[in-house]
């Protein structure tokens, strides 16, 4: 069966600073968060760090030349904050902003639309040791690198993402503790999910303050919800995951309240809520889709009264997570529904165990088939009457994947750490004839 992807769907791929740049203490770029956290022991699997990453700092010229090879037409990547603003405020590394000109400059030059993160996850470690999110002052330094950022390039990049997962910085970060700064606190979390969601207010307005002709969005990672049952308790239980785990991020920056998924209102735990500042005006929604949740009613779980539940006989990726595309459509329809915005699909893939073959070629298949199939339910969701702009496959390269650190490759192309030698993988090929003749 073929189906046609949309002609005007932009075609490109995703990576953030912190996952492939490396240089991370180079031309004045300062600590951050996340230096700090690789650097601490047993915080990432073999000790992995991003101080050399895909090294994509100095190679980002190889690295255009394999956009071109396989005719992306756009690439969004993350800007480091403490490479612009060292102590996350204050004084400005020119060097740093520099590197962010020269890779947009050799974007447009490669006729390849940049499309950056302005945050993805990278704090400056000068703020996070004041606090991070839990500090009202991280959010007024985040608009103002927001601003500067944008008012630089801002004459040659038009659409940018703010934020990238604020529901994972929140959950991870702050309630889980298993991100930086490591901490396990459900009530410090809800306020820092509050200030993250200041945080785009603020920035969307310090941003449009300097140029009014910018689109803007952020990145959020969102999942298909599934009840376990079709029984009312299940299916109740299943709209408040939604409510949290999809919408936390937007209820509050476009509808000015958030979804009821507690007992508890947010206010009694944030004090009063100024909406004005709060309220962002998107132009776009990004959705980071990979899979699904399946949850059902349980009132031992504190607050949420939720617990997601693991499908049995199911297919998986090599990493483990379900693979379930219907996932994609049920997500975008129900978001371009409640929101009425433009989408762009700012991430989707899948991790394989990938490997040379003795002719040097990767042979991913597995990868080919996952991307067949999402991109297969985008289409369908354009038909249904989403409004999808663009879709960027997570990633351009294998990186450094967080915890996993370099044991998980999601790459289109295959890197080879020791050599920082690239081959192009089948899916690689096979995305770039879809660019070509968009049949799925
Ligand atoms: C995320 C992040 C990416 C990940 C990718 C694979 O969605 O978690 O945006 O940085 O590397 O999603 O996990």
């Amino acid at each position: 069966m073929t189906t046609k992807c949309p002609a005007n769907l932009l075609l490109g791929v995703a990576t953030s600073d912190y996952q492939i740049e490396g240089a991370w203490d180079e031309d004045g770029k300062g600590e951050s968060n996340w230096d700090r956290w690789s650097h601490t022991a047993g915080h990432v699997k073999n000790g992995d760090t991003g101080d050399t990453a895909c090294d994509h700092y100095h190679r980002y010229p190889d690295d255009i030349a394999i956009m071109r090879q396989l005719g992306l037409e756009a690439y969004r990547f993350g800007i480091s904050w403490s490479r612009v603003f060292p102590e996350g405020g204050g004084r400005l590394n020119e060097k740093g902003l520099a590197f962010y000109e020269r890779l947009v400059d050799a974007l447009l030059e490669a006729d390849i639309i940049p499309f950056p993160t302005l945050y993805h996850w990278t704090n400056p470690q000068a703020l996070e040791e004041k606090g991070g999110w839990q500090n009202r002052e991280m959010v007024e330094r985040f608009a103002e690198y927001c601003s500067t950022v944008t008012h630089r390039l801002g004459d040659r990049v038009k659409s940018w993402l703010i934020l990238n997962e604020p529901w994972v910085v929140m959950y991870q970060g702050y309630n889980e503790g298993l991100f930086p700064p490591g901490i396990k606190d459900p009530l410090t979390a809800i306020r820092v999910g509050h200030n993250l969601n200041l945080a785009q207010g603020l920035a969307s307005k310090a941003i449009r303050s300097q140029r009014s002709d910018l689109k803007l969005g952020s990145a959020f990672d969102m999942a298909g919800v599934y009840p376990a049952t079709q029984s009312e308790e299940d299916r109740k239980a299943a709209e408040r995951m939604e409510g949290f785990k999809n919408y936390w991020f937007l209820d509050p920056i476009l509808l000015g309240r958030y979804p009821k998924v507690f007992p508890i209102d947010v206010q009694s735990l944030v004090g009063t809520i100024d909406w004005k500042e709060v309220q962002a005006n998107l132009d776009f929604i990004g959705i980071n889709l990979y899979s699904r949740l399946v949850v059902a009613h349980d009132a031992s779980v504190p607050w949420i009264n939720v617990r997601t539940i693991e499908p049995k006989n199911t297919e998986r990726t090599d990493s483990g997570w379900e693979i379930y595309p219907e996932a994609m459509r049920q997500v975008v329809l129900r978001t371009s529904v409640r929101y009425k915005l433009p989408i762009f699909i700012t991430e989707t893939g899948c991790a394989c165990n990938d490997k040379p073959n003795k002719k040097g070629e990767v042979v991913d298949q597995k990868r080919v088939d996952f991307l067949r199939r999402y991109l297969r339910e985008v289409a369908l969701a354009t038909n249904q009457g989403a409004d999808i702009r663009g879709c960027f496959v997570w990633s351009l390269l294998d990186n450094f994947e967080w915890l996993e650190g370099y044991s998980l490759r999601f790459g289109l192309t295959y890197v080879d750490y020791t050599t920082q030698k690239r081959i192009i993988k089948e899916s690689g090929r096979w995305f770039a004839n879809l660019i070509r003749t968009r049949l799925l």
